[in-house]
């Protein structure tokens, strides 16, 4: 008996980019009685499981949500919590991560980060850099229009003429230069908004929202968001290439 393979998304219909606002930890560890950490901590493990599933769905970029720059405002020790949570992370996974063919890459202000955790992940982005089988961006002090404001900032100190800023020169200037859109976006917890992420960059992706709160988004539901990407019509602000040929006909 052959072996059934445990990837059964078509290739071709996989979004080569997913990114993930991974919310509903609070509320997760808050209906079990619950610290809020508890539910960042079961909110890291799940993403262990689902960086795995990523390759092994063959999705080449995945973008995660870990922490915004208006996340400074929650209680210190949840703050402090966070901070720790991703230097532990990368104390513990990082070897795993890389024996796995996965680079490591940070989007957000790096340099705001106490100086322990920026060596740290400076680390991890030097060892990952040459893989290739997924590469995943973690936002953590990210926010998307800090991202634009620091583009915009770099572009005037450059000295870039305003009739040679373009899409692909904004792009070139973002945290996310050389990775493409992202093709699908995940939001779990049900909550209906972009809080701030990737808002230059999401101005075509697809939704996949899910009331599942983000410990719980497990491999299949993943997979079913990934079905409902493949099945979904991508026009991009144009007309579907089947309406098209109807109405040349
Ligand atoms: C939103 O849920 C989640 C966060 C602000 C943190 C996400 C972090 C992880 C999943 C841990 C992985 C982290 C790293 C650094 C790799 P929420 O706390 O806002 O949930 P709530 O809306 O139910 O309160």
């Amino acid at each position: 008996m052959v072996a059934q393979s445990t990837n059964s998304l078509p290739p071709e219909k996989v979004p080569q980019h997913v990114a993930m606002i991974m919310d509903g930890n609070g509320r997760w560890a808050l209906q079990r009685g619950l610290p809020r950490l508890a539910g960042h901590k079961a909110g890291t493990e799940n993403l262990r499981r689902i960086i795995r599933a990523s390759v092994e769905f063959g999705v080449k970029y995945l973008t995660i949500y870990a922490f915004s720059t208006e996340n400074w405002g929650r209680p210190p020790e949840e703050v402090q919590g966070l901070m720790f949570i991703l230097q532990d992370v990368i104390d513990r996974e990082l070897n795993e991560l890389n024996r796995e063919g996965v680079q490591l890459r940070h989007i957000g202000r790096l340099e705001r980060l106490d100086p322990r955790i920026q060596k740290k992940v400076l680390k991890a982005i030097e060892l990952t850099k040459n893989n290739t089988r997924l590469v995943v961006n973690v936002a953590f002090n990210y926010g998307g229009r800090d991202e634009i404001v620091c583009a915009i900032q770099k572009i005037i100190n450059d000295g870039v003429a305003a009739d040679a800023v373009t899409d692909e020169l904004v792009n070139h200037y973002l945290f996310t230069a050389g990775v493409p859109d992202p093709d699908l976006i995940i939001r779990t917890s049900g909550e209906l908004r972009v809080s701030n992420f990737l808002i230059w960059q999401a101005a075509y992706s697809e939704w996949y929202i899910t009331p599942t709160y983000w410990p719980d988004f497990d491999k299949e539901e993943y997979r079913r968001a990934l079905e409902s990407f493949g099945n979904r019509d991508r026009r991009f602000g144009k007309v579907s290439s089947a309406e098209l040929q109807e109405n040349n006909a």
